[in-house]
């Protein structure tokens, strides 16, 4: 089955919210409590949310679409980071943040990851950033594996707010 990568659009909020509702689970700690990710889930992932996230021209959603179905995403936010303790671990201006990169399960270990970033850090350097940033948390040892093999590297931490509980992250960068 061939997977393409490209701009989502707001025709596509309601599959994106169902991926994420399915993937968002993956990269919490183990400790999580399903309260506080459902709470997450839906605050920041519903569909609506989805629609404003389209609807954002500081934001670009990637989609990998398998026929007609969304099977990943891709979330870039655009602009240096505006929290000061970012901006000091943060090299790299101008620079973007690669917020969400999320595959469904069953397309995990494919091409599916390795296409979205591609086209996330094309995304960026098109649009003249010298380097992309994110945040991983420190027990997510498959997804920061996945990010060292496409070059990121360990600049610094910061934390994720999840419901009622606050995660520990590590700041990935790498430069384009
Ligand atoms: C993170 C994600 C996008 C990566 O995509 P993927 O298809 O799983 O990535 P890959 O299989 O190419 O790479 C993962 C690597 O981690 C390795 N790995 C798997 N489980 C691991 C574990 N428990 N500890 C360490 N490494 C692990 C794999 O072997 C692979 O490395 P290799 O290619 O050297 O063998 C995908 O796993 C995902 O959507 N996860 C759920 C959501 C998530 O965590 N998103 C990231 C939020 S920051």
């Amino acid at each position: 089955m061939t997977v393409t990568v490209g701009v989502a659009g707001l025709w596509e909020a309601e599959q994106l919210a169902d991926v994420a509702a399915v993937t968002f689970p993956l990269a919490c700690p183990p400790g999580s409590t399903r309260e506080s990710i459902d709470a997450f889930v839906a605050d920041v992932l519903s569909h609506e949310r989805f629609g404003d996230y389209l609807s954002d021209p500081g934001r670009t959603i990637l989609a990998a679409r398998e026929n007609d179905s969304v099977v990943g995403y891709a979330m870039l936010v655009h602009g240096d980071p505006a929290d000061p303790a970012l901006a000091a671990v943060v090299a790299h201006s101008p620079t973007m943040e690669l917020s969400k990169l999320y595959v469904l399960p069953g397309h995990h270990g494919g091409q599916v990851a390795r296409a979205l970033m591609t086209a996330a850090l094309e995304h960026a350097s098109a649009t003249g950033c010298a380097g992309v940033w994110l945040g991983v948390n420190q027990e997510n040892a498959r997804a920061q594996r996945f990010y060292a093999k496409n070059g990121f590297e360990i600049v610094g931490t910061k934390t994720f707010t999840v419901g009622t509980e606050v995660h520990d992250d590590y700041v990935m960068e790498r430069a384009l």
